[in-house]
């Protein structure tokens, strides 16, 4: 089984993208054969900077390298390195409909709050078709608000292989991971870099205990009884403690006697041990001057040699080859 799954480059990591985005994925390593890409050709739709660009792509593979994305067992690439992205995403153009483009909600929400619509962002699902279907990809793990970038890329399949032969696309299957609760951010809305209210998952000490200080909590007194079930810091808590755990601080919140700020410490000690192996093999990788660039360079060529293929295939079905 051939799983796969693009991640855009968009920066610093925090708590939210680990465990919505990330963890579910490098959890299927093993579970068949992996292929992740960095998906910068879709993030220039929202760039302006060539230096930030540059900036954000090394900090994601770096970051996503530490996370434990295993690159002996796990294709990693990024999509900018792999011509057929692009080449197919051409040829799918030419048989997708402007009527389904046009009910993208993603799109349309994006125009709603405020982005200057480009082309590039109208057409988007149809490069994440090409992403998913140049590999004939069997299952596509993704958040909910991608599902409808799903069923579009089966839609342009379908319409493929209706015009051009059955066989010459191979359908995928969207793994939506429904379960994946959203985590809040200091404020209790979803943790975001938008909202700036994210805890990421690199920062300095220092740094990680102030951000942790600053969740918003009531203004309780120290001796009274809190509620447990409204809490930022019990609901970030459960991430990383074991249910035990959760209980125990449960228990003390609503026992009185003890400040946040308690609450707040031993939760912050919780995120730095969790992510401390991570820590120590982000050091390990910064002080490899050219690891990532072999690994993505290794990735691209095992990628290319599987996307060749279906190109191949699909321009000697619409009769551009052979
Ligand atoms: P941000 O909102 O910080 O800009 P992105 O939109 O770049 O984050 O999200 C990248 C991935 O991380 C997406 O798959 C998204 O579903 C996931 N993600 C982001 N924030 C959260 C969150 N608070 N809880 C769960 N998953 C999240
Ligand atoms: N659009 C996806 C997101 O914003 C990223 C992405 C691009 C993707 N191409 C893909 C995801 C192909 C899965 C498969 O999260």
């Amino acid at each position: 089984m051939r799983i796969l799954t693009g991640i855009q480059p968009s920066g610093i990591l925090h708590i939210g993208n680990y465990f919505g985005a990330i963890k579910p994925i490098l959890d299927l390593q093993g579970q068949g054969e992996v292929f992740v890409f960095l998906a910068d050709l879709h993030a220039l739709t929202s760039s302006s900077s060539g230096a930030g660009m540059r900036e954000n792509i090394r900090t994601a593979a770096i970051d996503l390298l530490a996370c434990g994305l295993d690159p002996e067992q796990t294709t990693f690439w990024r999509q900018s390195h792999v011509p057929v992205h692009s080449e197919l995403m051409w040829t799918l153009t030419t048989v997708t409909p402007m009527g389904l483009m046009e009910r993208m909600v993603a799109y349309k929400e994006k125009v709603q709050n405020g982005i200057a619509a480009n082309v590039g962002l109208f057409t988007y699902p149809i490069l994440q078709a090409a992403d998913i279907l140049a590999y004939d990809a069997d299952l596509v793990p993704v958040g909910k608000d991608q599902k409808q970038h799903l069923e579009v890329t089966r839609d342009i399949a379908i319409k493929i292989n209706e015009a051009y032969g059955e066989g010459t696309l191979k359908l995928p299957d969207a793994k939506i991971s429904e379960d994946v609760a959203v985590v809040p951010g200091l404020d209790g809305r979803k943790m975001s870099k938008s909202y700036g209210n994210t805890i990421d998952i690199f920062m300095d000490e220092k740094a990680l205990r102030k951000r942790v200080m600053k969740i918003v909590t009531d203004s309780t007194p120290q001796e009274a009884p809190k509620d447990p079930d409204t809490s930022t810091v019990v609901d970030l808590y459960r991430l990383f403690a074991t249910p035990g755990q959760v209980q125990r601080m449960k228990d003390e919140f609503r026992a009185g006697g003890l400040g946040y700020g308690h609450f707040k410490q031993q939760l912050f000690e919780a995120i730095w041990e969790h992510f401390a192996a991570m820590r120590t093999r982000r050091e390990e990788i910064l002080s490899r001057p050219g690891y990532v660039d072999e690994v993505l360079d290794e990735g691209a060529r095992r990628a290319r040699a599987v996307a060749d293929v279906t190109l191949e295939r699909v321009w000697r079905a619409v009769g551009l080859r052979g």
